[in-house]
């Protein structure tokens, strides 16, 4: 028999890109003992997948199809969450800048969104899922239990992703960065479909000048708060 999963609690961890929300969300995972969904590896593993097939950005059709054939799975390991695109680990070219900003236009595209949709929802699993993303709390998850919006500025986000591309030996411009996280941002932001906003009853968090522990921190205050975690 299914389990009906419908009830089981969801915290949704939105935000633009390069403000922590993965560190945050794996925190949160980690400590609660929930699952984990990184919405943005989903895109990014359609963006992948349709350039390996040498489908463009503009067309939904080719995309709404090789969304419902997508075989993407989640590998979890001792060094964190592996991402396997048609049975091989893409985790370094998921990352790269130019997956980054085929999977901001391919998210843009109304058809494509709504194709994920039971896919991102088929991880509401007991006891519990922290759902990392864009409109985890405005679409995907609206009844989500609790809601946190990370922001940050845009410059001290384009130095965080910076320092973690580096450290990953990528070859990067600081000022290519930032001019590219601010485009993907305005494409998320006044995009018609699901844009990069916070739920009405989300708690905005600005973490520009706090340290990653202080943003976990704040976050699990929320998390005992709402009486949510491990009982
Ligand atoms: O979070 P991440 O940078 O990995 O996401 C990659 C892209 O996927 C974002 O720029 C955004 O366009 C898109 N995305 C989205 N909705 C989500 C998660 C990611 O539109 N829930």
């Amino acid at each position: 028999m299914t389990e009906c999963t419908s009830s089981a609690p969801v915290i949704a961890i939105d935000g633009p890109s390069g403000v922590g929300k993965g560190a945050v969300s794996a925190a949160l995972a980690g400590s609660l003992g929930w699952h984990l969904l990184d919405s943005g590896a989903v895109y990014r593993a359609v963006a992948l997948a349709a350039e390996d097939r040498g489908l463009g950005a503009e067309n939904a059709e080719p995309l709404v199809a090789l969304c419902g054939n997508l075989d993407l799975h989640f590998r979890a390991h001792s060094g964190g969450i592996s991402v396997l695109v048609d049975g091989a680990v893409v985790d370094d070219r998921l990352r790269s800048e130019a997956v980054s900003r085929t999977a901001s236009k391919v998210a843009a595209i109304a058809q494509v969104r709504h194709a994920l949709l039971a896919l991102q929802r088929s991880f509401r699993q007991p006891p519990g899922l922290i759902a990392d993303g864009r409109d985890m709390g405005t679409v995907v998850f609206p009844d989500a239990q609790l809601k946190i919006f990370l922001t940050a500025s845009p410059e001290e986000r384009a130095n965080r992703r910076y320092k973690q591309l580096k450290d990953k030996g990528e070859d990067v411009i600081l000022e290519r960065l930032f001019s590219d996280i601010a485009e993907r941002d305005r494409r998320d932001r006044e995009r018609s479909v699901s844009p990069t906003v916070p739920a009405d009853d989300a708690i905005v968090i600005d973490s520009t000048s706090m340290s990653l522990d202080a943003v976990i921190e704040r976050a699990m205050a929320h998390v005992e708060a709402k009486g949510l975690g491990r009982s």
